[in-house]
Formats: structure tokens, sequence, C-alpha cells
């Protein structure tokens, strides 16, 4: 795509640009930038922020996903964007997670305003979770959620708001002087409508608008500095990051991860993943009903396709039907998928109740119980067991959802706290001609595309045409799925999932636009911030057992070699350096910046080991397995690419064991081991 960018509003010498803001079921103070103010840019430095093995995943809410491993790093990437000297500002993060919750974003506001006193605030900070299905769980403070995470885990909560808010600081501390650019292009391949019954509900009319049954357009937000370098890039593109499925057990970030990551060892040239200061955030959009297994989906036990409105298979039901990515497994699927959104964004830049059907899960990662989509009748015996369990849903709750059967009557669940939140979010921060839409959940494409239409309208006629309105996924709090009225009819996934009932996404568009309106009267009308939101008293709340002493077999010690090395492999494509240690409980090593693997090849010059890979390169995967009597192991695998350099390699594992120090105390000891020398021979 050879077509420019554009830059957003022009001043004399510089590109000058605004921002802002939002908020809370009313938006509060608003502003426009004027063109004489300057701005400054904050470049963003991606952050550490891995989580780790065993707690259990967020997405697929299958409880057997427990984690096993590391295949990628997950990382918080933050912006922030500001006048030079006026005090507004905007922080935009997207982090590598499946949701931000409300309990995450009240505690990264908590430390921010320790930090920063009045800088950083409810509504001016945008967080946005690029919605992996292969990282941690148990980071929510509402009870629906600690079903599948077995509760509120500590260590995940803490090391996610300390990540979020480590990236913050440094973007805090770096920030420069720059220009803003935007573009949009369409991504091709990528993408399939994985509810395409339910889009068909919507208008005849509305749909020959629209030469697809998902958004395929990506919008790009380019930073570059006074002297023209470039410092960063947001993208947003609405596709599921469901690449991995849920067969898998590698903490991951999918294939936005990976477009993410291929974008910063670009331009990071001869930098470890994680090192380097460009910064390239794949943030989510409306991605509701929009999945990358763009093959589609079959029966796994019979082949044949089942691309049908209930989406069940004629022999084993709904849980034989999944989606198939373009590649021949999931990682090929998530490096491709990955790769189509990386491509496109580096072309460019050169110049609260729950139905039926949620349980039923989608053709990404099936549900479990043989719940089937399209569920518009209750089933007796699930109802019974709801009314007995959790109790009957009231006759109110029940007639304002119809056609949809409540499963889980969450809105009229208070123990031990409440299921779901009844105070959300919305946001909108305006950055010069870019109007960026922070939305607490999952918007299916035609949602989305009603939101953004009524949004854009709403500029043009309060004088503010020409805006380029762009919808960030995954924000703030997490509310399921946004359907519309006509979608919410079939009762699929999506219109099951949209707990707030049919009416949600009008009065989402009701509010945003009166944000949109605020924002284009420049503050002239005041918006009320709206009600807080309530901090649980939850601390801890797990079932996930605590970590206990641990040994290694007999004659061996932490770091041993189980299984060594071959002396020597071929550089050709499909050949794997595996080895195996005696391994410890990853979650020991509790550091945000822990590495847990190098790859390292001999210099002869220097006659010095030197790392040219680390545990969140995309060649390393990292898997842990538990035995019994506290012993486990760690085997690392480089699956080495073709190209690979000649020469004499080693692999390294970074661990932490639990020893009991005295009777009472157990502490954490380092510890590491290597593999012996192989060679690396030309094919
Ligand atoms: C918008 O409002 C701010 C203060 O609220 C003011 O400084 C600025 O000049 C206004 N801009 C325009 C374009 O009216
Ligand atoms: C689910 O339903 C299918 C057909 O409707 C049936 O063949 C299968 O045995 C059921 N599975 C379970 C676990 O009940
Ligand atoms: C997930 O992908 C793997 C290939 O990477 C495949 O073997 C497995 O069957 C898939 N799982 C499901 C549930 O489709
Ligand atoms: C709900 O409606 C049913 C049927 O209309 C009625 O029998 C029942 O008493 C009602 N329940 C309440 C609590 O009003
Ligand atoms: C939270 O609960 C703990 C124990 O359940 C209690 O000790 C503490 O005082 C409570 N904190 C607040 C702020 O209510
Ligand atoms: C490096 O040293 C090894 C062992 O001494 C030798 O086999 C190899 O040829 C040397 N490589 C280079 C590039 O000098
Ligand atoms: C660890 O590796 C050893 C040696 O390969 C093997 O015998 C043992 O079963 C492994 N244990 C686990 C928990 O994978």
């Amino acid at each position: 795509l050879s077509r420019i960018t554009v830059s957003l509003s022009q001043g004399e010498n510089q590109i000058f640009l605004g921002f802002l803001e939002w908020r809370a079921l009313t938006p509060s103070s608003i502003a426009r930038l004027g063109k004489e103010t300057c701005m400054y840019l904050r470049v963003p430095l991606a952050n550490r922020n891995p989580q780790r093995a065993p707690l259990l995943q967020m997405g697929y809410a299958n409880p057997d996903q427990v984690g096993g491993g590391l295949l990628s790093r997950l990382y918080s990437r933050a912006f922030i964007v500001a006048e030079p000297q006026g005090s507004r500002r905007v922080v935009f993060v997207s982090a590598d997670i499946g949701m931000v919750s409300q309990r995450v974003r009240l505690e990264v506001l908590k430390q921010l305003r320790s930090k920063y006193g009045e800088l950083y605030r409810q509504d001016n900070v945008i967080l946005s979770g690029t919605h992996t299905h292969s990282g941690p769980g148990g980071y929510f403070q509402y009870t629906l959620f600690w079903i599948t995470s077995k509760g509120l885990v500590q260590p995940a909560l803490k090391s996610i708001v300390n990540g979020i808010v480590k990236s913050i600081d440094i973007a805090h501390e770096n920030m420069k002087k720059g220009r803003l650019f935007i573009n949009r292009g369409t991504v091709e391949n990528s993408q399939i409508n994985r509810s395409p019954f339910s889009y068909l509900a919507n208008p005849e009319s509305e749909r020959n608008r629209y030469s697809s049954n998902t958004d395929k357009e990506m919008v790009l937000l380019k930073m570059v500095d006074e002297d023209g370098h470039e410092l960063g890039l947001i993208s947003w593109f609405a596709v599921h990051p469901v690449s991995m499925n849920n067969s898998n057990h590698l903490v991951n970030s999918d294939n936005m991860g990976y477009a993410s990551y291929l974008f910063e060892q670009e331009k990071n040239k001869g930098m470890l993943p994680g090192e380097g200061s460009f910064v390239a955030a794949f943030a989510s959009s409306n991605l509701g009903d929009v999945s990358p297994n763009t093959r589609g989906p079959f029966c796994t036990n019979t082949g044949e396709s089942c691309d049908n409105p209930q989406s069940t298979c004629p022999i084993g039901g709904a849980a034989m039907c999944m989606a198939k990515g373009p590649g021949k497994d999931m990682f090929e699927s998530t490096r491709i998928i990955g790769q189509n959104i990386y491509l496109k964004a580096k072309v460019q830049t050169c110049k609260p109740a729950l139905g039926h059907s949620f349980a039923a899960g989608t053709i990404d990662g099936v549900g479990a119980f043989n719940f089937t989509q399209g569920s518009v009748e209750g089933d007796p015996f699930w109802d019974q067991i709801r009314d007995q369990l959790l109790g009957e849903p009231s006759n109110e709750t029940k007639a304002c959802h119809k056609p949809k059967p409540i499963l889980f009557n969450t809105g009229e669940m208070t123990w031990p706290h409440p299921w779901h939140p009844d105070i959300v979010d919305v946001q909108i921060a305006a950055i010069g001609s870019l109007a960026i839409l922070a939305v607490p959940g999952e918007f299916t494409t035609m949602s989305g595309r009603r939101l953004r239409e009524a949004v854009q309208s709403e500029f043009d006629s309060h004088g503010t045409p020409g805006m380029n309105v762009v919808i960030a996924g995954l924000c703030n709090v997490y509310t399921h799925y946004i359907s519309t009225y006509e979608e919410y009819q079939l009762q699929r996934y999506e219109a099951a999932s949209t707990i707030y009932g049919p009416h949600t996404l009008s009065a989402y568009i009701q509010l945003y636009r009166g944000l949109a309106k605020a924002i284009a009267l420049n503050g002239t009308r005041e918006l009320s911030p709206g009600p807080e939101p309530p901090f649980f008293n939850v601390t801890s709340l797990t079932l996930l057992p605590s970590l206990s002493t641990e040994s290694a077999p007999a004659g061996k010690t932490f770091g041993d070699v189980l299984e060594e090395v071959r002396q020597e492999y071929r550089e050709v494509r499909g050949e794997v350096a595996e080895v195996t240690f005696v391994g410890a409980n990853p979650r020991n090593s509790a550091e945000n910046t822990h590495n847990f693997l190098t790859v390292e090849r001999y210099s002869n010059i220097s006659s010095s080991w030197r790392v040219v890979l680390n545990d969140a390169s995309w060649d390393t995967r990292f898997y842990w397995s538990k035995g019994s009597r506290g012993q486990s192991n760690v085997t690392i695998e480089w699956h080495i690419p073709a190209g690979t350099e000649p020469g004499v390699y080693r692999l390294r594992y970074f661990g932490h064991y639990k020893k009991r120090a005295t009777l009472v105390r157990v502490i954490s000891v380092p510890f590491e081991g290597s593999s012996s020398a192989f060679q690396i021979t030309a094919p």
C-alpha cells in the first residue's frame, strides 16, 4: 500500500495534536486541543509482564487448560500523548491479557494516584486487553470469573498491575516531542465471521453497505520524533487471538502478540525480544464474532463441515465442532495470522446475565456439557440445577432478557461478592482527528460498525467532521459481548453473552454519542463523572494450592540435565534442539522480568558465550511438567529456523526452587542449568 500517511492536524512548523477524554456512564470533562498546542509524545517501552505456569489460563473457560510452560512473553505496552504545557494528556495501554478487569483498573489507578497525584486518572487512562486466550486468569473481583480460574489469584493480579504501571512509568520518563500519523488499510485472508447466521439477522439494507461480514480495516497510529525517527505504533484490528486452541498449555500472546513481536524485532534490529525502544502494540477492536480460524468449523471426529446455526456435529454434538486455522497446526496458524497483520502494518508505515449458549462456547473453543449455540429454549434439567444452586431468576429479569433463556442469573447473585459489574466505564479519547472508543467488552462486527457510525455522525453534526473513529476492545472492565438487537434474537454464543439484554448496544450507542458530543463541543457541556465502581475487599480467595518445598531425584540437583541435546544439528527447518532439566515450579520465579531460558552461541573471537535468544523468542518453547514428591522437569526446545548461523551453541535454564529455611519459613533459591555445547552445521 503506497498511500502516504496523513497527519492529524498541522500547526506552523510542527504537527500539533490534541486529545481527550470521557468516561463513566456519563462522561466527565472533555476537551479537544487546538492547533496551537504542541504535542509531547511519549514513547513507550514494552514491558515485561510475563505470567506463568501453572496459573489457569483465561479465555476458553476450560478448567483443563492449565499453564504448562511458556512460548512467548506477555507484555504491557504503554503510550502517553500530552500537551506541552497544559495538563491534558491521555494514556493508552495495550496489555497481552484476555481482558482488563475492573479490579486491575482500580488497582492501576490507585498506584498511579500515589505516584503521580492527579496526573493520570480514571478519565485519561485507557487500559485495553489484546484478548489472548493463552494468558493467566484469576485477576477478577467479580465471582463469575472465579469458576474457571479457581478464585482470585494474588500473584497473577499483582504481576499484571505492576507490569502495566511499570510500562506507564517508562512511558512517562521517556516523553519526547514528536508527530503522529494515522493510516488505514485492509487485511485479507485473516478472519471469518464465526456466527454468520447471527450476522444475517441484521437488516439486508444495512448488510448491503458492506462487502464482508467482518471488518477488514486496520487503523494505525504511528509516532515519530522531531528528527523523524520512528518511536512506536498502535494498530487496531478486529480478530480474536484464538489461533492457539484450547489444547494449548503454553503461555503466549497469540496472533496479535506475534505481530508485535515481528514488528519490534524488525525495528529493534539485533536486540533480544523485550529490548530496544521501538514499541509496536497490536490492540483489540470489535472482534466479538470474528475468528482467525479461516478454514472454518469442522467435526473433529468425522471431518465434515459443521457450519450450521447450532455449530453441532451429527455424532458427538457441539463438542466436536471446532474451527481450524490456515496452518497445519496451531503454532503455524498463529504465525500465519500474526504475520498477515504485521505485514499490513509494515506496508502502511512505510510512508449482566448469560444465556445457555454462553456455556456452549464457540467454534474457537467449545464449552462443556453439550450446550448448543442458538438456544432460545431453556433446558429443564439445567434450569432446575440453576434454580436449586443459584436461585431462580426473577420474572422481571427473565422478561428483560427475552428471548435469552437465562443460565447464570449473575445480576441477582451476590455471594460471596457480586458476579458481574453493574457500573461500567465508557470512554473516548480524541487525539487530533483520531477518536479512540474504549469499549468494555467484545463488540460484534455489526455492533462495532453501528457504534462507529453513530459516533462519527455525532462529531459531524457538532462541527467536527472527518474524525477517524476506532474501537479499542476489552477496555477498563469486562462485560462479555455486545451483539446487535437482531443478532440477539438468534442467541448464538455472542448474543447469549450479551449480559445487559437485547438493548445493550443501543444503551452504549447513546452513551458514546453523549461523549462524542461533549468532545466536539470542547467541554462546554458539563458531564457528570458518574458513580465510582466498588472495590471489594477480596484479598485472596483462591483454591489454587500454595507452593510447598520441592526436591530433586536421588543423586541429582536442580538444574542438572536429565536428557541431553544431540551433539550436532543441521540448520534446516524441522530440526529441534531439546534438553530436559531437573526443574522447579516456574511460579517460584516471581519477578516480572525473570527470564527462564537462553540460547547462546560461542564466539571464538571473544572466547565467550553470547545470548542470541530468550524465553520471549518465538523459536523457543519452555515446558514444565510436574511429577510426584515435589519433583518436576523442565524441557527447553529450540526450533532451529533455516538460516541460523552455523556454530557452537548451548541452551540454558534459570529457575528458583522452594526450600524450607526454618520450621515455618519457605524460601525461593535461584539455580541454573546448561546443556552441553552442540554444533549447528550448514545443511
Ligand atoms: C477548548 O477548551 C479549552 C479549555 O477548556 C481552551 O483552552 C481551548 O482554546 C478550546 N479550544 C477550542 C478550539 O475552542
Ligand atoms: C452430546 O450430544 C450428542 C448428539 O446430540 C451425543 O451424541 C453425545 O453423546 C452427547 N454428549 C454428551 C457428553 O452428553
Ligand atoms: C489444536 O491444535 C492442535 C494442532 O496444533 C491439534 O492437534 C488439536 O487437535 C487441536 N485441538 C482441537 C480441540 O481442535
Ligand atoms: C412469575 O411468573 C409466574 C408465571 O407467570 C408466576 O406463577 C410466579 O408466581 C411469578 N413469580 C413471582 C415471584 O412473581
Ligand atoms: C478486609 O478483610 C480483612 C479480613 O477479611 C479485614 O481484616 C480488613 O480489615 C478488611 N479491610 C477493609 C478495608 O475492610
Ligand atoms: C572456532 O573454534 C572451533 C574450535 O576451536 C573451530 O572448530 C572452529 O573452526 C572455529 N571457528 C571459526 C569461525 O574460527
Ligand atoms: C522427568 O524426566 C525423566 C527422565 O527423562 C523421566 O524419567 C521422568 O518421568 C520425568 N518426569 C516428569 C514429571 O516428566
